[in-house]
């Protein structure tokens, strides 16, 4: 069953191409190093701790204990704690863009991004997404929601911005749609073991995109979930320059520079490539 944030992001392609399961098979192999020691596992803790902080339209906000204590907890998730195995650069077949022939580059191409449920109900959505080298989520936005990053393994770029306060929105010069400027909150590349990362729905860079450096993996946790009919609905976007040309505005000299951009909504992006594999870590028992 498809997640809400697939079911959300209409256009993107699912692939579920039985030529690929061998690599998902590979990615996601069981392991049970941490669960033989442990009374509870740690995802079963951590969704415990998310029915209790959660509720389903995200009112009252989570108390800042609440989520310094979520923030401990994922901090010590590692990849066997969800059944994820640490994938090798050198077996990587995402698509790397240097020293590569024309063949293996399109092949390269194809490989998908891999999304992972753990467990979704009205107030959260447990997920984790598997990148092959230099795969991108391009900036896509989370209204009214607060997500928790944990990267699992590898190396991923992380960019974020969150909408100027009043809102300001241009038409941009030539083709005339609308952009709104936002301002930069994170651009760093968080390698594991790191800490969790939160987003909030007015600070923390709700809107982001991830470019994974290394093949890495990342656990989600969303609240309250995608759910286009209370008008959570995920939509992309393109970042311009700050200095972008605007109808009215060609003095771009006032010192926001490098601190702020122009986004403009576009549709799903066609080469966002994003398949449903299978999450083998200890199942939820709600
Ligand atoms: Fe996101």
């Amino acid at each position: 069953m498809l997640s809400t944030f697939q079911r959300t992001s209409v256009n993107v392609r699912i692939l579920l191409r039985n030529k690929n399961r061998a690599l998902v098979t590979h990615c996601f192999t069981r392991t049970h190093v941490n669960m033989a020691n442990q009374s509870s596992p740690k995802v079963q803790t951590l969704y415990e701790l998310c029915r209790k902080t959660f509720t389903p339209t995200g009112t009252p906000p989570a108390s800042s204990q609440a989520i310094y204590e979520l923030c401990s907890l994922l901090d010590t998730v590692d990849p066997a704690d969800v059944g994820l195995k640490i994938e090798n650069p050198d077996d990587d077949q995402g698509h790397g863009f240097f020293g590569l022939d024309q063949l293996n580059q399109a092949a390269r191409w194809a490989q998908p991004i891999t999304y992972l449920d753990i467990y979704e109900c009205n107030s959260f959505t447990m997920c984790i997404f598997c990148f092959p080298t230099s795969s991108v989520i391009p900036f896509h936005d989370h209204p009214r929601m607060t997500v928790f990053s944990k990267v699992l393994y590898g190396s991923l770029h992380l960019k974020a911005y969150d909408w100027v306060d009043p809102p300001s929105i241009q038409q941009s010069k030539g083709k005339g749609y609308p952009v709104r400027l936002a301002k930069l909150a994170v651009d760093k590349v968080l390698t594991a073991p790191c800490g969790t990362s939160v987003l909030y729905p007015n600070s923390g860079g709700n809107l982001h995109s991830f470019t994974a450096v290394t093949p890495c993996a990342v656990l989600d946790i969303l609240s309250p979930p995608y759910r286009e009919d209370a008008g959570r609905k995920c939509t992309y976007y393109i970042d311009y320059p700050y200095s972008y040309p605007t109808r009215g505005r060609d003095e771009n000299n006032d010192g926001k520079g490098e601190d702020y951009a122009w986004l403009a909504e576009i549709k799903t992006p066609d080469d966002l490539y994003m398949r449903q594999g299978t999450y083998t870590g200890p199942a939820i028992q709600p």
